[in-house]
């Protein structure tokens, strides 16, 4: 099979597994215990914490464990409590819906929106004259178009005004440098599948002196602002996973630099196929595009009987039938959003393999 939908998920490195596995057998302690087993799963976790906040270049004491980005995204909401909430119209069902589904913990909810680019640029909360205090969501990096947006600007700005900013890095985090000390931000979610580890697996980065409310309560576990004994093993394969990125974060993104230039070189000879947000800064590994005339659902599920995995989208939307609300926000028309296919390469895949894509790709739009 031919993998190319690595920002719905990645597969698990193998020396992530081998990091978790002890923890999945004969080192079951539970964190909380003050005997030798509990000592050592303790431990395990706190390693991990180092591990994520050298990835991200953030103090390892504001990290607190979740089950996965979504609930990490969740969490940095319970911060905008009675604050007016800013999102960006590109923002991933994991903010949207916490803060639609919730709308009157927020004084408002206003969105933020895309130019034709993928990008939200600052500007906005000047032209809006904002209260002090208001709450930005804006992500690192867009799951679908790849969109690298300014969040540094945005912080600046929101600190400006005394407020404070929230960044969804999911899709950022392993694939460009992040650092969470320079880009200002407030809060930070990260996800561990989406870089080799396993899944329901996440963190959350803050701010010492941002009032975080927990989701759920019991135990005091991560400082009382996630209830619940710890899930080692993922814990562990998260922390390895992001040991793993940042060690060969260059690397990767060079590989997945120079294989995406050969995909988009053979891509942009399909007649009238685009590439969103070409133009912009955009993550090493995502290419978006349509194709006018094709319905990109179809052509997936083409893809599929070829044994080749891409997505139409983000995950989320796919199969639904919508048209994706990160490509209407920026624009794009119906009819050529229908046909919007993405591919997001991973650290293996291969030049062969995006040969082999393209060529499949190819032969089925001849039968269109
Ligand atoms: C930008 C973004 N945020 C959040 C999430 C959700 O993360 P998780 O699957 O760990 O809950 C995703 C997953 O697709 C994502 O792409």
């Amino acid at each position: 099979m031919i993998y190319l939908d690595h920002n719905a998920t990645t597969p698990p490195d193998e020396r992530v597994v081998e990091a978790m596995l002890p923890y999945l057998r004969q080192l079951y302690g539970n964190p909380s215990s003050l005997y030798r087993l509990g000592r050592i799963a303790r431990s395990a976790v706190d390693t991990a914490r180092e591990q994520v906040a050298a990835l991200i270049d953030a103090p390892a004491a504001q990290i607190v464990f979740t089950n996965g980005g979504t609930e990490a995204n969740a969490l940095a909401l319970s911060s905008a409590r009675n604050r007016r909430l800013w999102i960006s119209a590109i923002e991933h069902p994991a903010v949207t819906e916490n803060a639609v589904r919730q709308s009157e913990r927020y004084t408002a909810i206003n969105t933020l929106p895309a130019d034709t680019y993928g990008l939200v640029l600052p500007g906005m909360l000047a032209e809006q004259s904002p209260q002090a205090g208001d709450f930005v969501s804006l992500m690192l990096a867009n799951n679908e178009t790849g969109a690298v947006q300014p969040v540094a600007e945005w912080a600046a700005a929101t600190r400006a005004v005394g407020g404070l900013l929230h960044t969804d890095a999911v899709q950022a985090a392993g694939k460009i440098p992040v650092s969470f000390k320079q880009l200002g931000a407030d809060l930070m979610s990260l996800s561990s599948h989406k870089i080799y580890g396993p899944k329901g697996c996440g963190a959350l980065v803050w701010r010492a002196d941002v009032d975080v409310r927990p989701l759920i309560y019991g135990g005091d576990q991560e400082r009382g602002l996630r209830a619940g004994t710890e899930n080692v093993a993922a814990i562990v394969g998260f922390g390895k996973a992001a040991e793993l990125a940042r060690l060969e974060l260059d690397d990767r993104l060079a590989r997945m630099q120079s294989l995406r230039a050969g995909l988009e070189q053979q891509l942009k000879t399909i007649p009238g196929l685009v590439i969103f947000a070409e133009r912009v800064p955009r993550l090493p590994n995502t290419v978006q595009f349509g194709i006018p005339g094709v319905n990109g659902e179809m052509l997936l599920m083409q893809l599929d009987q070829k044994n080749i995995a891409v997505s139409s989208g983000s995950a989320c939307a796919a199969g639904s039938g919508q048209i994706s609300p990160v490509l209407a926000a920026m624009g794009v028309a119906d009819s050529l959003a229908k046909s919007a296919i993405r591919v997001s390469l991973g650290k293996d895949n291969t030049a062969r393999e995006i040969d082999e894509f393209v060529s499949v790709l190819k032969a089925l739009l001849a039968r269109v």
